[in-house]
């Protein structure tokens, strides 16, 4: 069947992935209006669907059916997707149907204003190997002198069927408790979910799923977005007292504005939407392989087990001291050595330097070559910690130019983490934001970049600029622009997406990063719960996941080395101990896990991931893979000593047999799928156990 189709007499889209339909069509006025997300239809029952009028309102409320793209203007009173304001005072708009041309999966619907020189794209992208659709906009100001404020354009708005009962799964957090998944109903009010930070945030992250209260793991209807943004957003969830769902949302929060001067164009970033009947975890599995398949830069490479010195040496960073961590490393087996912040500057603390790209001369005299040639003489790749979008007001960088903050006149310029924001919307700033990466990583063979960003906007002025909030999207687009350039100049670099942990995790960094800081939270029994939010939308392979020292720097909890790489090993596995102070029983311990670790790895990082709930405290991760499944389950604690129950397992063959690769034990598969697996898990509390089925060939 082909992905777009166009019947003109109903002037009816109809959009088919492999197993949904996307269906909406242009009413007498010339509003697209939505017909279908769902379930598979035919063209005849699209077009039946299309012929439905949707019930007459009152006087009180226009009738139509919800639209792809509300505006102001006329009888509208929800939540609008897009506001503007002509240079004469006159708001809102009012369409007039311009066509609209389609290629390779991908419609535009053309849609001008009846009056001014407004002219709107509706975009539309689907591919053949997923259920998700991409959505995005398009204003373009077709005036010659005159510019137009646009208030609001968000790049879509998505409608449920008409049900009751809708809940909304959405993630929160906080610094050291990010993806924290919550499930609510779905109340008769508009509901924001949003970051003001300049960052996708560690507060809310722009995923959603909604579900009609009856969803479970692995079954019902499920609706999922998620917006490819790393700056401020806003979604508005809006249930109106007839029980008609929506949700609209785009870059930027509200009160921004951006003057369309004559001639521009502004292109919203992609809100991807996908629809399931298998539950969340088939919404999971939708987005990882979505990620695989069209986000990802590299998505075919494994990720290299990392070293990262951080929660070893804080800011006190050195040639020996590193040196030294490398050597441990290299014997654990870890292929990518990070030197995280406290290597150049002034930066000993969090107080100075940030700004100042140089080595520090008293803790590498000889320079970061030196460092960088015996770390891959080890044999592992090189990876540095960068912060370019932040400036300590104690470094060179920001005595010399001031200006280069986020700043407004007659305002403090608040200090968080005692750094401020540089402006990479200035040219002048962002070339220099490129250069200085560009050098380092071609002087010292850096492999990989650890891109951190530890504090959100405030006073996000441009004085002297004409439209300054334009930064707000500027500054996110000139951070793109520079890893695109830098993994252009540098096909080989890798880099890794940070923000104080997990604070820019979004589709939209995800194009050209390769793996997520997760959380500086590497505490397991927190993890199991912040991987889990995580996984909703994000594949285990971008998942960093560090083994890290026991107590736990942030919650000083002690727990076996075995459970902490069990939890690490469901991601891209790292170690961030103090590899100096391990013992040798311990590093033997950590190198066999290590060793485990690249057995399982092509399961982990390509496989389709399997949410399992067990019994009591019991969770669990399976990663099906060819003819594999593997499987890490955690027991935090054990209630009243009670021993789980087996594990039951999905997506196995229940005709097949499974041999456990470590004990040579055979289950059939029917047994796994009904009854389960009986974990080898140790005794007490922080109990894990990792399980490597193998389908025998009968
Ligand atoms: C925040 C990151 O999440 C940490 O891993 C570490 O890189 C620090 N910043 C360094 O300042």
């Amino acid at each position: 069947m082909p992905h777009l189709l166009f019947e003109p007499a109903q002037r009816l889209w109809l959009l088919s992935t492999p197993s949904t339909s996307y269906a909406v069509r242009l009413d007498a006025d010339d509003n697209v209006r939505h017909v279908h997300w769902g379930g598979a239809l035919t063209p005849a029952q699209a077009g039946e669907l299309a012929e439905r009028t949707p019930a007459a309102g009152s006087s009180f409320d226009a009738a139509g059916g919800a639209e792809e793209l509300a505006v102001e203007g006329g009888a509208r009173f929800g939540p609008p997707s897009l506001q503007v304001r002509f240079a004469d005072g006159t708001r809102g708009v009012e369409w007039r149907y311009a066509g609209h041309d389609a290629d390779d999966g991908h419609l535009r619907i053309h849609l001008d204003d009846r009056h001014y020189p407004l002219r709107v794209t509706l975009h539309y992208r689907v591919h053949d190997d997923s259920d998700v659709i991409e959505r995005w906009t398009t204003v373009e100001n077709r005036d010659e002198q005159l510019p137009i404020t646009v208030q609001r354009c968000d790049s879509a708005a998505w409608t449920l069927p008409h049900r009751t009962g809708y809940r909304v799964s959405h993630l929160v957090g906080g610094w050291n408790s990010e993806f924290q998944l919550r499930r609510a109903e779905v109340v008769t009010a508009e509901t924001v979910f949003t970051s003001r930070r300049g960052m996708t945030s560690h507060h809310a992250n722009p995923w959603l799923a909604l579900d009609d209260g009856t969803a479970g793991e692995e079954h019902g209807e499920v609706w999922s977005t998620a917006l490819a943004w790393s700056g401020s957003w806003r979604i508005t969830l809006h249930r109106d007292p007839a029980g008609r769902t929506t949700w609209t949302g785009g870059h930027g929060h509200e009160g921004l504005t951006w003057s369309l001067a004559p001639g521009e164009t502004l292109t919203t970033p992609v809100f991807a939407g996908v629809f399931t009947t298998g539950g969340f975890g088939a919404a999971g599995r939708a987005w990882h392989a979505y990620v695989r398949r069209h986000v990802l830069p590299e998505p075919g490479e494994p990720r290299p087990v990392l070293y990262n010195s951080w929660e070893a040496t804080g800011f006190d960073v050195d040639e020996a001291g590193q040196t030294a961590l490398a050597a441990r490393a290299a014997r654990l087996g870890v292929e990518l050595f990070v030197v995280d912040d406290g290597w150049f500057g002034g930066r000993v603390s969090d107080h100075a330097g940030l700004g100042d790209w140089t080595p520090n001369p008293d803790r590498f005299p000889r320079g970061l070559r030196p460092l960088s040639a015996e770390v891959h003489r080890l044999g592992m790749r090189f990876g540095l910690w960068v912060e370019p979008e932040m400036v300590n007001p104690d470094s060179d960088l920001y005595r010399a130019h001031p200006d280069w903050v986020l700043h407004m006149a007659h305002r403090d310029r608040t200090e968080m983490r005692h750094q401020l924001v540089l402006n990479l919307a200035r040219p002048d700033t962002a070339a220099w934001a490129h250069d200085w990466l560009d050098r380092l990583v071609d002087e010292h063979d850096i492999d990989f970049l650890k891109w951190d960003a530890n504090r959100p906007f405030t006073e996000a002025g441009w004085p002297g600029h004409a439209d300054p909030d334009r930064l707000w999207i500027e500054h996110t687009r000139s951070v793109y622009q520079i890893m695109d350039r830098l993994r252009a100049n540098h096909p080989g670099l890798r880099i890794e997406a940070c923000a104080g942990g997990g604070g820019r995790a979004d589709l939209g960094i995800l194009a050209r990063t390769d793996q997520v800081w997760t959380s500086d939270n590497t505490d397991p029994v927190d993890r199991i719960a912040i991987q889990h939010g995580f996984s909703q939308l994000f594949p285990a392979q971008v998942m960093g996941a560090w083994v890290t020292d026991s107590p736990n720097v942030a919650t000083a909890r002690e727990t076996p080395l075995r459970f902490r790489f069990h939890v690490a090993m469901a991601g891209a596995l790292g170690i961030g101990g103090d590899l100096t102070t391990w013992s040798e029983d311990e590093l033997k311990e950590a190198a066999e896990l290590v060793a485990t670790y690249k057995r399982i790895r092509p399961a982990v990082q390509y496989g389709t991931a399997y949410r399992l709930t067990g019994d009591g405290a019991l969770t669990a991760v399976g990663y099906a893979h060819e003819d594999q499944f593997v499987v890490l389950a955690w027991c935090p604690s054990r209630p009243y000593g009670h021993e789980p129950a087996p594990l039951r397992l999905t997506a196995l063959d229940p005709d097949s047999s499974y041999r456990d690769q470590d004990t040579g034990t055979v289950h059939s598969g029917a047994v796994l799928l009904r009854s389960g697996l009986p974990l080898p898990l140790p005794e007490g509390d922080h109990a894990s156990a990792l399980v490597q089925l193998i389908r025998i060939e009968d």
